[in-house]
């Protein structure tokens, strides 16, 4: 299902409604995709810099819409997510607790004056989690984990109620799997795991 937003984006003062889209993941939550990008192809590296942050920002801002009053928010990792994390004190109010999915976020939360509390202090309660993903297709079949965030990013998207997806259209690919994909691994199963990639014609590497 496809929604539009209407409104400005608060950062870039970009008017949403004239290219953001937001469409509803199959089974979970949704996956922005950002459309502003049509000149592209014109502009020079410092402004394609610009643009991107620019849609990861889109992206960003179009997921307030689901931080709803009272939420515990589960907070995912990378720099889309860090576009987000800009933008959380402007809806603080609604915010009854957060939860992080890495140092790194749990770094930018506090910098922004938030308390991060863990899952159990939460009482495994968590909705929604808003992440970004590395790579999606047009069926918003994802790929993520490329940050290297994967065992509390599971964890959270596990206990999450709604797993709310935030990614600009730059994370569209035809087949998923353009890059290796870090798989984290107990130490003592290295091999063991190391053999079950190669069943799956997987090539592991470490
Ligand atoms: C974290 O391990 C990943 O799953 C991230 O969601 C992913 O890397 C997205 O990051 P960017 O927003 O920086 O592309």
């Amino acid at each position: 299902r496809q929604r539009r937003f209407a409104g400005l984006n608060p950062a870039t003062k970009c008017p949403l409604s004239s290219g953001h889209f937001c469409f509803r993941d199959l089974q979970h939550g949704t996956i922005g995709v950002d459309r502003l990008s049509s000149a592209a192809n014109f502009i020079d590296r410092g402004d394609r810099q610009r643009m991107s942050s620019d849609k990861k920002l889109n992206a960003a801002t179009a997921s307030l819409e689901f931080i709803e009053a009272g939420v515990t928010l589960g907070v995912g990792t990378g720099s889309t997510v860090n576009c987000l994390i800009e933008l959380l004190p402007s809806v603080r109010d609604r915010i009854d607790a957060v939860v992080s999915s890495s140092i790194d976020t749990t770094r930018r939360l506090e910098e922004q004056g938030f308390e991060v509390s863990t899952l159990n202090e939460t009482g495994g309660r968590v909705d929604p989690y808003i992440d970004g993903a590395d790579e999606s297709n047009k069926r918003l079949q994802l790929i993520k984990g490329g940050g290297g965030a994967l065992t509390r990013e599971k964890v959270i998207a596990g206990a999450a109620r709604r797993f709310v997806c935030i990614a600009d259209d730059s994370k569209l690919v035809g087949m998923l799997g353009t890059f290796p994909l870090p798989i984290e691994v107990v130490p003592m199963a290295k091999e063991f795991v190391a053999r079950r990639l190669l069943k799956l014609r997987a090539q592991p590497v470490w």
